[in-house]
């Protein structure tokens, strides 16, 4: 299975990292979304990426130059007709992917992969979408893409050996540590991951300590990079949420329960970052 071109779904801050490192790794990469402007956001935190490599003398600007040429732009899923690969990046709602999923069956070649970014849901049920499950498979990039080394793999139920090794190796290939996990809720990241960052908003919504206190005590004691509560505010407040009730129902646990906090703050629109609002301020 030999992969040269890829397609990349998705254009925001997962989609334009994959693309990215795909680009660096010397793959013609297209990169789809939506709407042009989506494309050009999502282009334009690329090139400040490479950018600051060639500033700081970790990449030479002809070298930037050859990696924006890999990538071109897309709106039409139709121009999945001459590629490897899709890695798919779009809003983790299973309803949309699945919509992809089936269009991407009928327009991709018959040897081509169907990848999907997504962070919780199930690849097995993303699979059934389409006519060829044993090419199926979850790639599950860290956030932001062009620093964290793991993906996880996942295997759906019917995904094949030779389909696994090829994503392995393609993994490598991007300079990024493959890791295999089997589908099931939030796979191994996010199962452990967001009942941390749960119970972190438990911890300030019982008043047991102020935000920057619970940030502090996980940065200082444990040597996490950021705070639990930054982290949630960079991964996105609605992000956190869906995850969380995608491991409530897929276990039936109340462990797995959201905080009310974390509703409330998805209520007023507050999703961290990308929003200005989370639980601190970025404007
Ligand atoms: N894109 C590209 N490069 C970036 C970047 C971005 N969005 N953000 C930071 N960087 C680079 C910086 O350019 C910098 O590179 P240089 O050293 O070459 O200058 C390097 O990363 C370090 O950045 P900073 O010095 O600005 O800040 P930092 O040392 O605090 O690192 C961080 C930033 C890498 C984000 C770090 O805080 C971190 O590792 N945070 C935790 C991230 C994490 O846990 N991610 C997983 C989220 S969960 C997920 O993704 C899965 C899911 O399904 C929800």
């Amino acid at each position: 299975m030999k992969i040269n071109r890829v397609m990349v779904i998705g254009a925001g801050q997962m989609g334009s990292g994959i693309a990215q490192v795909c680009a660096q790794a010397g793959y013609e990469v297209v990169l789809n979304d939506l709407k042009e402007e989506f494309l050009e956001r999502g282009l334009n935190g690329i090139t400040k990426n490479l950018s600051r490599s060639v500033e700081k003398g970790r990449m030479a600007e002809d070298e930037k130059e050859t990696v924006l040429r890999r990538l071109t732009k897309s709106t039409d899923l139709q121009d999945a007709k001459e590629v490897d690969i899709v890695i798919e990046a779009a809003v983790e709602n299973m309803e949309i992917k699945t919509k992809i999923f089936s269009q991407l069956d009928e327009i991709a070649p018959k040897h081509a992969i169907l990848a999907s970014n997504t962070s919780s849901l199930p690849i097995t049920e993303i699979a059934a979408a389409t006519k060829r499950p044993e090419k199926v498979i979850g790639m599950h990039f860290m956030n932001p893409v062009p620093v964290m080394k793991l993906v996880e793999i996942i295997r759906g139920l019917a995904t094949t050996d030779e389909v696994y090794q090829a994503i392995e190796d393609m993994t490598k290939s991007l300079s990024k540590v493959p890791v295999e996990v089997e589908d099931f809720p939030g796979f191994v990241s996010n199962r452990i991951l967001m009942p941390m960052i749960n119970e972190a908003i438990f911890t300030l919504y019982e008043g047991v300590a102020s935000k920057e206190a619970i940030d502090e005590v996980m940065k200082l004691g444990m040597n996490h990079p950021m705070g639990p509560l930054t982290l949630a505010d960079f991964i996105g407040l609605d992000t956190c949420l869906y995850i969380m009730e995608t491991l409530h129902e897929g276990f039936g646990d109340d462990k797995y329960r959201p905080c009310p906090l974390l509703r409330k703050y998805v209520k007023a629109g507050w999703l961290g970052r990308k929003t200005g609002r989370g639980f601190y301020s970025y404007e």
